[in-house]
């Protein structure tokens, strides 16, 4: 790890930032101040009369008693404010159709699919599940959600049908809103199958709407289903949005905990808000009347949520939305985007920016990319190479680059630098920003020095905080607040280097993080095990060049089945069925046992150490220490990647 580099902002650059270093003064000086200060970003119905609740800590109340409405503020106020004629959204989808969506075409969408949703019988506090392709009208049922009160569920498109029907029956939602299809690679990708498939063991879902997108053909269910176009497009274009409470929820995020059942993250109104617009405008250093900006991600993580829908919109954005893959039809396709609609904010993940790295230089090379001047990175730690070559060849060696660390239960950016300000060491994501209190502590919970690693904490409140995992309180004090008390457990690992930046250093728990992604090894371990040829897997999360980490799964046969051609293909095809194409494991090993502990632990830092061929650790706490020369010796004839 080199941190002697640094680059420090150009003076250009800082002179026009919208953020100073003064924001660090006014936070520590006055904390509540600041955070009602960023409140103040918003339009309140009632202002709220406290700025933050912590007696019932770790379940905060951020802006109590205060009532906004958060698709009012991402959309209508906008349009009042004058601005019904700029472009909100301008989408393209992968076939290369186009459409600009103004915000005032967007307030009247919202209206018609909040209305909608009202005809369907949502009323506040119902949850509606959403699955959809990266198009306009994923952007709208969100927000329609929002609206209305309905707290919504979006479940990436690329899950497979057992893992919506999991997240649609914990939540209980009453509708699902998904598409027929999405473009994908150039074909058609149908999404309605799965759903079908899906809410046939969802008893709670009355509804299903259907977005006509790709017009392939789908089952249609008249009893249950009913078409976008058919209901959305016959409402009144007006809607009165009513105001609902700072704590009321907002929307409900499943990510994956160390456990097999995923966690449903819960982030409520005022406070999530508020830190996503704030964190957008410092950060990003958005000009809502100059900027094009280009969030990469997909609408179902949580960066999609905080990054595409929530803080930008409330900060007036023109922003991009690109349905397809960045290999379609060809490998610049991104670099072409980024030229014709003339980007000037790209926030990406380090996985793509590594892909990238890979297709070869000539690819962004050909397009004219001078309209950038700000990059932002997600997901994983960022190499120092991929960070160098990001700034060089996307942002031709002048556009800050701004690693922003955070997490879905975090709901906006904690620790990032701030562009104007901030002398950047490439692949750290350098300090807390300011109203926020991260630290690194040792297995105690005491805080480390410069110079030191151990675990990345979070040491007071933050308005867009998590306020539970749905229907589990307890699980959201054991799994954050219990290791030590009165500070949150983030699941990383980190270091202070001699300077006091944070650098980041993976997850230290059970979860592995594949291009970004978060998936837990217990998840894909059971779709395993599901499986009639399996008797016992174990899986680790091995470094991989372009993922960050690859899955490599190690599997004990049941008695009578047999290792052979395709096994492996067959087993990857059906963890892609069980959780979806992102869950499948890179290489499967066929092994006689696997390293457990006295108490039937899996040893995983064996694993991995077999997994990313070194030289395996102390392995004396095993109950059966020969089992590692086993696995050894198994692997001559592993079963390769296929
Ligand atoms: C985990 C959260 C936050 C949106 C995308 C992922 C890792 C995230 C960084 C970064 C190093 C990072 C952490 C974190 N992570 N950003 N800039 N540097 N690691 O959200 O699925 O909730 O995953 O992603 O391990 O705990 P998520």
């Amino acid at each position: 790890m080199r941190e002697d580099r640094s680059f420090p902002p150009s003076a250009a650059f800082a002179a026009q930032a919208n953020a100073t270093g003064q924001l660090y003064e006014d936070a520590q000086a006055d904390p509540k101040r600041f955070w009602s200060d960023q409140a103040a970003r918003l339009d309140w119905q009632t202002p709220f009369t406290e700025i933050v609740d912590w007696t019932d800590a770790p379940f905060a109340k951020w802006f109590v008693g205060g009532r906004l409405n958060v698709a009012y503020n991402c959309v209508d106020r906008h349009v009042e404010s004058g601005h019904g004629d700029q472009v909100a959204l301008i989408f393209e989808g992968e076939p290369g159709d186009r459409r600009d969506i103004t915000y005032a075409q967007l307030q009247r969408e919202v209206s018609q699919a909040a209305n909608a949703l009202t005809e369907l019988g949502v009323v506040a506090g119902d949850r509606v599940a959403i699955y959809m392709p990266m198009i306009p009208e994923a952007v709208v049922a969100m927000l329609a959600c929002a609206r209305i009160g309905a707290p919504h569920s979006v479940v990436f498109a690329g899950f497979a049908a057992h893992a919506l029907e999991s997240r649609i029956n914990d939540a209980q939602a009453s509708v699902v809103i998904t598409a027929d299809g999405q473009h994908r690679r150039g074909s058609v990708m149908p999404l309605k199958p799965a759903v079908d498939e899906a809410v046939a063991k969802c008893p709670s879902v009355k509804s299903v709407l259907v977005v006509r997108r790709a017009g392939n053909d789908v089952a249609f269910d008249a009893e249950r289903d009913v078409w976008w176009d058919d209901i959305v497009t016959r409402q009144p274009d007006i809607h009165t949005p009513e105001s609902f409470d700072a704590e009321h929820p907002l929307f409900i995020l499943y990510t994956s905990g160390t456990t097999g059942n995923p966690k449903g993250i819960l982030h409520t109104c005022g406070g999530y808000l508020t830190q996503t617009s704030y964190t957008h405008n410092v950060v990003f250093d958005l000009k809502p009347d100059t900027d094009v900006y280009w969030c990469t991600a997909d609408i179902g993580w949580i960066t999609g949520h905080s990054y595409i829908v929530y803080g930008p919109l409330a900060n007036r954005v023109t922003q991009v939305i690109y349905e397809g893959t960045p290999d379609t039809p060809t490998q610049d396709r991104w670099w072409d985007i980024i030229e014709r609609h003339k980007v000037t904010i790209l926030y990406t993940a380090p996985t793509a920016i590594r892909t990238f790295m890979k297709w070869g230089d000539h690819l962004p090379a050909g397009k004219d990319l001078t309209s950038l001047r700000l990059l932002g990175s997600v997901g994983e730690p960022i190499n120092p190479e991929a960070w160098m070559w990001y700034r060089d060849v996307i942002g031709g060696g002048t556009c800050p680059i701004v690693d922003t660390w955070w997490q879905t239960e975090t709901g906006a950016i904690m620790i990032a630098p701030l562009p104007g300000v901030t002398a950047c060491k490439p692949g750290s994501a350098m300090g807390a920003l300011p109203g926020i209190g991260a630290a690194v502590v040792d297995d105690h919970g005491t805080q480390l020095g410069n110079g030191h690693g151990g675990y990345l904490v979070l040491t007071q409140p933050w308005p867009s905080m998590l306020r539970g995992i749905w229907g589990d309180p307890q699980r959201y004090v054991d799994t954050y607040w219990s290791r030590w008390s009165h500070l949150y457990f983030a699941g990383d690992g980190a270091k202070l280097d001699d300077d006091g930046a944070i650098w980041l250093m993976g997850r230290v728990d059970d979860v592995m993080n594949i291009s970004g992604h978060r998936i837990s090894t217990t998840e894909v371990e059971s779709a395993l095990v599901a499986h009639p040829m399996i008797a016992e897997a174990a899986v680790v999360g091995a470094n991989d060049d372009t993922t960050g980490q690859a899955i490599v799964a190690f599997v004990i046969l049941r008695a009578g089945a047999e290792d052979g051609d395709g096994l492996a293909q067959a087993l990857r095809a059906h963890v892609a069925h069980e959780i979806g194409p992102i869950a499948k494991p890179r290489q499967i090993l066929v092994v006689p046992e696997l390293p457990k502990t006295r108490s039937g632990k899996i040893m995983r830092r064996l694993l991995r150490d077999v997994a990313e061929n070194r030289a395996m650790g102390d392995a004396t706490t095993l109950a059966d220490p020969t089992v590692m020369n086993l696995i050894a010796s198994g692997l001559a004839h592993a079963t390769p990647e296929d």
